[in-house]
């Protein structure tokens, strides 16, 4: 180890303390994941009983692999492909590390997209359109006119990667760190306040039922594989995110500690966005809400039963941006720490490469939802499953690649870093008021409970051909 400090690239950046840190990985972990991809996979995957499963694998999978992707990067300091070399002799390591990049870039690709959605609907949340909608009929045909659009999603794509780059141009402390220490307090209260309201919504509580009542018959494959890639896309892992953002954090760090507190507050938040959603979708009646439009759709019926509804609208989708904007961040800055740490450029020559790659994929995906027909799903689809873009990749990037990077983190960690390491990496570190109960629990469950776990769930898919 005492090699691997000497040798680690200097003026990579830290964050200031503990809390920044925690705050920057949870700002990753919170986002687009949690209010915009949770409930409309919690829809897709039968309510309940895809948040049982989700749960179950953020419990027994998430927390597992976000402690062993902090220790990689916290030991190795360095970006997820230097990370893998530093610590694991053999060439095919690095591999898993770039990976993780590509994947990263994907998926900031077609996020990038939603979190333009974002800002569209911040707009028609100042100008009152929004909150005009009285029904999830009125708020569906609002959303079906944006996103069909040929020109704003893109545009909105754009400056939404604009700002990203902005933000990881300015580096880790000042530019990451600081976006994300007053947000998320905000949005925690701002949503606590929206799930209040839609709870005491008429037929609120039949949301409740939904979101908390599993119904066992709905059980199948797809609903396993998505709340999995649920589980590691609402943390931040599988790519290496959690990797870099450990490579920031200081020899002092309680990684334990740090790893439980960023779990319980994302899935907290994921439950909270549940909580708002599914009552308010009840009390709508908006049928016509499936897919990815879910949030765009339902949330509007909301703002117009309150008081200040165009307040909370404004507040929301602003908080939601900033939310979004604290993962693309997170998104970026893994191939940018990458190509700085490998490649020798510069952070902004890497960034603004990067940010125009994933515009260029981001194009099919804002073109995806009724502007370009051949790319929007349905009968006219030329893509596989008749799957649009967006969803197309959000399959293969966010649950797919996830996964098999998760699991080849786990056999790395365990199988050729080793254990002990992987568990005195986690536990050095001050504030040992703090104790790890289950050292060999975790050890077990990365060394064999998870990489078995997604291997299953792969062999199931590969033999019953049901990739989604
Ligand atoms: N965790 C983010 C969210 O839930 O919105 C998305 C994300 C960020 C996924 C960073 C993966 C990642 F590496």
């Amino acid at each position: 180890m005492a090699s691997i400090q000497q040798s680690a690239p200097t003026n990579r950046g830290q964050w200031t303390g503990r809390v920044g840190f925690i705050l920057a990985a949870a700002g990753s972990a919170i986002g687009l994941g949690n209010i915009w991809r949770f409930p409309y996979s919690v829809a897709e995957g039968g309510g309940g009983l895809f948040v049982i499963i989700y749960l179950f694998f953020v419990l027994a999978i998430g927390l597992p692999v976000l402690l062993a992707e902090l220790s990689v990067g916290r030991t190795s300091q360095r970006n997820p492909v230097g990370a893998f070399k530093a610590l694991m002799p053999g060439k095919i390591w690095p591999y898993v590390g770039g990976l993780g990049v590509l994947t990263g870039a994907c998926i900031l690709a077609f996020y990038s997209v939603i979190a333009g959605w974002t800002l569209g609907y911040l707009g028609k949340a100042v100008s009152g359109t929004l909150v005009a909608a009285q029904d999830g009929e009125a708020s569906g045909a609002i959303f079906t006119a944006f996103v069909a659009d040929p020109l704003w999603p893109i545009l909105l794509s754009g400056l939404f990667l604009l700002i990203t780059l902005f933000v990881v141009r300015g580096g880790v402390a000042k530019g990451i760190e600081r976006a994300t220490t007053l947000l998320m307090p905000a949005l925690f209260v701002l949503l606590l306040a929206l799930a209040a309201r839609a709870i005491t919504l008429p037929n609120g509580m039949d949301g409740l039922t939904y979101l908390f009542t599993p119904d066992w018959s709905k059980l199948s494959l797809n609903v396993v594989m998505g709340a999995l890639g649920q589980a590691l896309f609402s943390l931040s892992l599988g790519m290496g995110a959690m990797i870099t953002y450990g490579s920031y954090a200081s020899r002092r760090e309680n990684l334990w500690q740090s790893g439980l507190y960023i779990a319980v507050a994302d899935t907290g938040i994921a439950l909270l966005a549940g909580l708002i959603i599914f009552p308010t979708l009840f009390f709508a009646g908006a049928e016509t809400a499936a897919g990815p439009g879910l949030v765009f759709v339902v949330l509007p019926t909301i703002f117009n039963q309150m008081p200040l509804g165009t307040v909370f609208a404004v507040a929301f989708f602003s908080l939601l941006a900033i939310a979004a904007l604290t993962s693309t961040v997170s998104l970026l800055e893994v191939a940018v720490s990458y190509f700085v740490d490998e490649k020798g450029w510069s952070r902004t020559q890497a960034a603004s490469a990067i940010s125009f790659f994933c515009f260029a994929l981001a194009v099919p995906s804002a073109l995806a939802f009724g502007a370009v027909p051949a790319l929007s799903g349905g009968e006219n689809s030329i893509l596989p499953f008749n799957l649009d873009f967006l969803t197309l990749n959000n399959n293969i990037w966010g649950n797919y690649s996830l996964s098999i990077g998760a699991i080849l983190i786990c056999i790395g960690v365990a199988w050729v870093w080793g254990i002990p390491k992987f568990l005195s990496a986690l536990e050095a570190g001050e504030n040992r008021t703090f104790p790890m109960p289950g050292r060999e629990i975790v050890g077990l469950l990365i060394k064999i409970i998870c990489p078995l776990a997604i291997l299953t769930v792969f062999i199931f898919i590969l033999v019953t051909g049901r990739y989604f």
